[in-house]
């Protein structure tokens, strides 16, 4: 059929845009915000600053790699929400100016729906394996703990969500009080290959349903180290590599414990993971071991789909443009999904 779509993305720290023509992607460019490193975490203010600075050379980027000009683009998907406003707004804007410059249709996309979705991507030399429907996404991201039954494109409920702090927030602030950088997750599941997951015991939460909440495991491990660090103030630096494993062991059996029971429950076999913790090796082994014990199929997603991209954005900008679904110019970035 042809259709090009243009995504961007600027929900967080990652200004991102990509090409996709029916599914498959020409393009795929991130500008990571290496400024927020020093703080510990993602500054909203100097993130808006970066995305402007970024926005434009990134799409440019794209549009070139693709191969395409302007022109021969259909529509533009960018991510309304959920994320940071003022970052939100800069791709929003873009999005808006060029659509109007060259009377491009817009459609908006929901960014966790992104993540899903980005399992039917395809690479121009391969297709990639796509979960059939219905399938479970466990969607785990820095912002965001999901269990979302999948039963068609851009059909799906949420059967269970992090009720507190999500998956990668939990590696995120465990790392700073380790002294760690930022992002967490990725020297956690590095540090975590030389330690032993047995080494500690942190508290795991008593959540009903398919809820999970992770801000009990994140003070259990400060009251942990605290106490430790005051017997030996070595403590951290002599048991890195155990902490880090064992922390990340309690994350994985959080997050598996309620997609096993949903499975079941659902009687689906179709089992995928999304969002920048599926990253985690740990976690792809884990889910993948479970696969091979339970007969299901798993689905991880290729390592450059799981944190925030514009390709997954791209993705369910092309789905919503086969239903016709347009987004007026004077829509506003929406910072909570409750709202969207
Ligand atoms: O999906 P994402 O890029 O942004 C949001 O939508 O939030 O996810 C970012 C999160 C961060 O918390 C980061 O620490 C985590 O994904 N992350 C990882 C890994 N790579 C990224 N967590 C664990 N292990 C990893 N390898
Ligand atoms: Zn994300």
């Amino acid at each position: 059929m042809d259709i090009t779509i243009l995504g961007i993305e600027s929900s967080c720290d990652d200004t991102s845009a990509a090409v996709l023509r029916d599914g498959v992607l020409l393009s795929n460019v991130i500008a990571s915000q290496a400024v927020h490193v020093k703080y510990g975490g993602v500054i909203p203010e100097l993130a808006s600053r970066a995305h402007q600075q970024n926005i434009v050379p990134v799409v440019d980027t794209a549009i070139r790699e693709a191969g395409i000009t302007v022109d021969n683009i259909d529509a533009i998907a960018f991510t309304r929400g959920p994320g940071l406003l003022g970052s939100l707004l800069v791709g929003v804007s873009f999005a808006k100016g060029l659509a109007l410059a060259k009377e491009i249709p817009m459609v908006e996309v929901n960014h966790l729906q992104g993540h899903i979705f980005s399992h039917f991507i395809d690479l121009p030399d391969r297709q990639l394996p796509h979960p059939g429907y219905p399938f479970l996404c466990l969607l785990v991201s820095g912002g965001h703990s999901q269990i979302a039954r999948v039963t068609g494109p851009l059909e799906m409920e949420i059967i269970g969500t992090t009720i507190d702090d999500a998956a990668g927030e939990a590696f995120d602030k465990c790392a700073k009080i380790m002294g760690l950088p930022y992002p967490g997750g990725p020297v956690i599941d590095r540090l975590a290959a030389q330690g032993d997951p047995k080494a500690f015991r942190f508290a795991k939460p008593q959540v009903d349903g398919y809820d999970y909440s992770f801000s009990g495991l994140k003070t259990s491990f400060l009251y942990f180290v605290r106490d430790r660090m005051a017997e030996n103030p070595r403590f951290i630096e002599e048991n890195k590599a155990d902490l880090c494993a064992s922390l990340q062991r309690t994350i994985i059996d959080i997050l598996l414990a309620k997609l096993i029971r949903a499975a079941k429950e659902y009687k689906i076999r179709d089992i995928a993971i999304a969002g920048g913790v599926s990253a985690n090796s740990g976690l792809r082994k884990a889910v993948e071991e479970e696969g091979r014990r339970r007969g299901w199929r798993v689905f991880l997603p290729e390592l450059k789909f799981t944190t925030d991209n514009a390709a997954m954005i791209a993705m369910v900008g092309y789905y919503r443009y086969l239903r016709g679904e347009f987004a007026p110019l004077d829509l506003a970035p929406v910072a909570r999904l409750e709202e969207l």
